[in-house]
Order: structure tokens, then sequence, then C-alpha cells
């Protein structure tokens, strides 16, 4: 069941970035972007339309995608909660895919988003039928699938059936978010094995946090169920503001190394990327998280 190919999707300039305290400057975040792209990433996530009194740090988006250059064989999706934020989108730049989110526990809905389950499916409904009707590709992530920072346990059969709700309104691609990094590889093989009850795997990725330095073991959990897409982010950047003690995503350099490794493709240039991460680091002032940056530079420093 392994795949032969992986799609990555960067989720570094989006979830990377949005936990960010100091603000980043609005040419880093494009450079960023424009990096990962040149770096082969075929799908870089480049923003976020939520409210800027609850995401500072994205309050810039409508500038960052006017202004990136795009590359045609790259996809930049942003994160839209609501139709205020889907007008705001289509007003700033061409859109070539967005992401709704929604999560598999109450509580942590309403922490991030400020509304039941039920009703951010109310909200999603309109945005997803005016972005599909432009033609715009419509992806779904699912918060907390194996553990909520609020609520602790959540059943595999609650991540199922929110990653149901998100394929009825039309999502081309699920997104299985780890929120707090929390799972281990048998949790995540069971709840990709309660999920796939309901949605085709061809149709999910695995957004899995590192909090617990478990990322990388549960994606070669669910890679083995056939997942072939996985969100990363450059250097493990990262971390949602509303779960908190969460670190960044699992780190793109990690991935591409274990997926090289066994010989699947992903078409990413490692030493591209990794550049790309040494770069925004600089500019946050901290050393790349990722171990495989890590002993790239070890390497080329001896
Ligand atoms: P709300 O306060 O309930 O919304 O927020 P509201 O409709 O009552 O509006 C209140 C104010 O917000 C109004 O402004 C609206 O205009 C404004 P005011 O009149 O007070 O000046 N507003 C907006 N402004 C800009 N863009 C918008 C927008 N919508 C309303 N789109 C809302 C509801 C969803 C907006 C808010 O809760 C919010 O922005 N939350 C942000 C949550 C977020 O970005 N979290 C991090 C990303 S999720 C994540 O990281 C997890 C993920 O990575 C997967 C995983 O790891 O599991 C995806
Ligand atoms: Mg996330």
């Amino acid at each position: 069941m392994m795949p032969k190919m992986v799609r990555i999707v960067d989720v570094g300039p989006r979830d990377g970035l949005q936990n960010e305290a100091a603000l980043v400057p609005l040419s880093a975040k494009i450079k960023l972007i424009e990096n990962l792209a040149d770096a082969g990433l075929p799908v870089v996530e480049a923003g976020s339309f939520v409210s800027p009194k609850w995401v500072p740090q994205m309050a810039d988006s409508a500038e960052v995608v006017a202004k990136i250059k795009r590359r045609p064989s790259t996809r930049y999706p942003v994160l839209i909660p609501n139709m205020k934020g889907l007008e705001a989108a289509l007003a700033a730049a061409p859109v070539d895919e967005i992401a709704i989110f929604a999560a598999a526990s109450e509580t942590f809905s309403q922490r991030n988003i400020n509304c039941s389950i039920d009703e951010s499916f109310e909200r999603f409904g309109p945005v997803a039928k005016m972005a599909l009707s432009r033609g715009i590709r419509l992806r779904g992530y699912v918060s907390c699938v194996l553990g909520c920072p609020y609520e602790g346990h959540v059943a595999p059969n609650s991540a199922a059936q929110v990653a149901l709700r998100l394929l009825d309104l039309g999502c081309a691609e699920i997104s299985l978010g780890d929120t707090t990094g929390v799972g281990t590889p048998l949790k995540a093989i069971d709840m990709v094995n309660a999920v796939t009850k309901k949605v085709s795997v061809g149709k999910l990725a695995a957004h899995f946090h590192d909090t617990w330095g478990q990322a990388l073991a549960n994606l070669y959990a669910v890679l083995n169920l056939g997942i072939s897409v996985i969100d990363s982010s450059v250097s493990g950047l990262g971390g949602c503001p509303y779960a908190p003690g969460a670190a960044g995503n699992v780190a793109t350099e990690d991935v591409v190394y274990m997926l090289h490794g066994m010989g699947i493709e992903t078409g990413v240039d490692l030493a591209k990327v990794a550049a790309a991460g040494r770069e925004i680091c600089l500019v946050l002032g901290r050393k790349p998280l990722s171990r495989t940056a890590q002993a790239l530079q070890a390497q080329s420093s001896k």
C-alpha cells in the first residue's frame, strides 16, 4: 500500500508563521513562499484570511498573495473561515485553492473559531458553494483528530464524521490534523482506518504536528495505509495559537529525507528546501528545528 509518490504541502508560511509573536516582515513571507515553490514544493499554503484580531501575524495575507511571483505548477492555498474571508481573498489575488477548517472536538472549535462544529458547517456551506462555482479547489482540515488540548481523548469516529461532512461539502482533499502532536502510530492507524470507512484514502492528507516527537513515526504508519499527501512545515516552524503548547508541524526537510530514503518521489530538492528554512530562521533569529537541516549543515561545515 506504500505510495510511490507523495505530494508534500508546505504549510510553513501559514501554520509555521501564524504563531510567531513578533511580526514577520512582508518581504520575508513572500521570499519564503517563493523559495519553497522554487524548491519544488507542489503546494505552498500562503496565508490565511481570518480575523486580524485573532491572528495578527496573518493580517497581511492579502498583500502576500498579491505580491508573490507564482509558478504555474505550484498551488497556493489560503485558509478561509467564513464568507468575509473568502471575499477578502478573492479581492486580493487569483485564488487556486482554499482550505476551510473544522474540528473533531467541540471545545477546540469554540476556542479556535468561536462557534460549534455544526455552526462552523453552516458558515462553510456558502463558502464551499462560491469557491466551487468559481472552479477553486476546496481543501478541508479536521483538527484534533488524535486528541484535543481541552477535551483530551477524541474518538476516531468523531474525526471520521467531520471528514465526511467536509467531503459532502465538496472538498477534494481532507487533511487530518493532529493539532497538538499527541498521537502515536497505532492510534494514528486506528483513526485513519475509521476515516477511510467514510472517505477514500486517496482524498486524505496527514497534517501532524511534532510536539511529542511522534510525527515521522505516525506518518510512516499512515503511509502504509496509502496516504500520499503530507503536510509539513519548513524547518518545523509553527503551531496553532489556540492549541496551547502545540509545536510546529513535522519539518519538511525531515519528511523529504525520510521519503527519498524509502525510494518515494516528492519532486522536492532537499538542499533548496533546507536553504529556505535557514533563510527564514535567520529572520526569526533561531536555529532550524529540523534534524535533517541540522545534519546537512554539520556535513557542509566539515
Ligand atoms: P468571531 O469574532 O466569532 O466573528 O470570529 P464575527 O463574525 O462575530 O466577527 C467579529 C469581528 O471579526 C468583526 O470585526 C468581523 O468583521 C471580523 P469588528 O466588527 O469587531 O471589527 N471578522 C473578520 N475579519 C477578517 N477576516 C475574516 C473575518 N471574519 C470576521 N475572515 C473567526 C470568528 C473565525 C473570524 C475568528 O474566530 C478567527 O479569525 N479565528 C482564527 C482562527 C485561526 O486562524 N486559527 C489558527 C488556524 S487553524 C489551525 O492552525 C489548525 C490547522 O493547522 C490544522 C491542525 O493543525 O489541526 C488548520
Ligand atoms: Mg496545523
